[in-house]
């Protein structure tokens, strides 16, 4: 059962590519009956929808460049306009630009909401090309391994749904992760200074242990939201 929160509580993931955010966002959800909102999979539904914003994301994100802020922004505010995001959400790979997180503030403020916390998850480069190049999902279920840090208890068998199909990502290859790293860079780690600049930044170890950073950023979100 979820711990129960007093307001919609609006919480910010920041990191780079397997950093671990939708691995935390899920965990969060799950605890404090939060809505995860991760751009990324809202994008890679409308691609497998064929909309018209999912083609014209397709080959920028296989590149592992960032999609242009006009696309992003019009998926976000239409999930943001569903009944469930009233009891707060996480963000996920969101905002990812200056001209997204001032999106985002405007989108906010109209709405009476406010960013509780943005949270860094602090990592190092070479780990997130070994983390992401190895990731592979269940195709059935979801349920995600890893080919050095996670495999199924049963070879090619999901220890959760006894699926047999897996799939990976398009972009999670080497050659993708060290362009997604670099647009990191560029574009999404100058939004540190932005939230710190408002008093709203947190920084957590995203290097320890899954259970470890869950601990962390859950003494966050009760703080935060109490
Ligand atoms: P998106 O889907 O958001 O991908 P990403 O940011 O590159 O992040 P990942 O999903 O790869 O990693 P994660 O941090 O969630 O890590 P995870 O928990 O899976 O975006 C994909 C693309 O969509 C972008 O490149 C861009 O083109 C586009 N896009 C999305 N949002 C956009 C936006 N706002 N603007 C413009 N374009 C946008 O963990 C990774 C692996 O590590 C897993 O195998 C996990 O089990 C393992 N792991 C996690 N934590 C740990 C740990 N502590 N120790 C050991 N292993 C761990």
């Amino acid at each position: 059962m979820s711990e129960t929160m007093t307001r919609a509580a609006v919480l910010i993931l920041l990191g780079p590519p397997g950093a671990g955010k939708g691995t935390q966002a899920r965990m969060l959800e799950e605890r404090f009956g939060l809505v995860q909102l991760s751009t990324g999979d809202l994008l890679r539904a409308a691609v497998t929808a064929g909309t018209e914003a999912g083609l014209a994301a397709k080959a920028v994100m296989e590149a592992g460049q960032l999609v242009s802020d006009d696309i992003v922004l019009a998926i976000l505010k239409d999930r943001m306009a569903e009944p469930d995001t009233a009891k707060g959400v996480i963000l996920d790979g969101f905002p990812r630009t200056p001209g997204q997180a001032e999106a985002l503030d405007a989108l906010l403020s109209a709405q009476e909401m406010a960013i509780d916390a943005a949270i860094s998850l602090e990592v190092d480069d070479a780990e997130m090309v070994r983390r992401v190049s190895g990731r592979y999902t269940c195709a059935d279920c979801g349920e995600g391994y890893h080919d050095e840090f996670k495999q199924p208890a049963t070879a090619e068998t999901c220890d959760k749904c006894g699926g047999t199909a897996f799939k990976r990502r398009a972009d999670d290859n080497a050659e993708t992760v060290g362009a997604r790293l670099t647009a990191y860079h560029a574009s999404t780690a100058p939004l540190i200074a932005y939230y710190e600049a408002r008093g709203v930044l947190r920084r957590v170890d995203g290097m320890a242990a899954i259970d470890a950073i869950a601990t962390d950023l859950g003494a966050i979100v009760a703080e935060v939201t109490a």
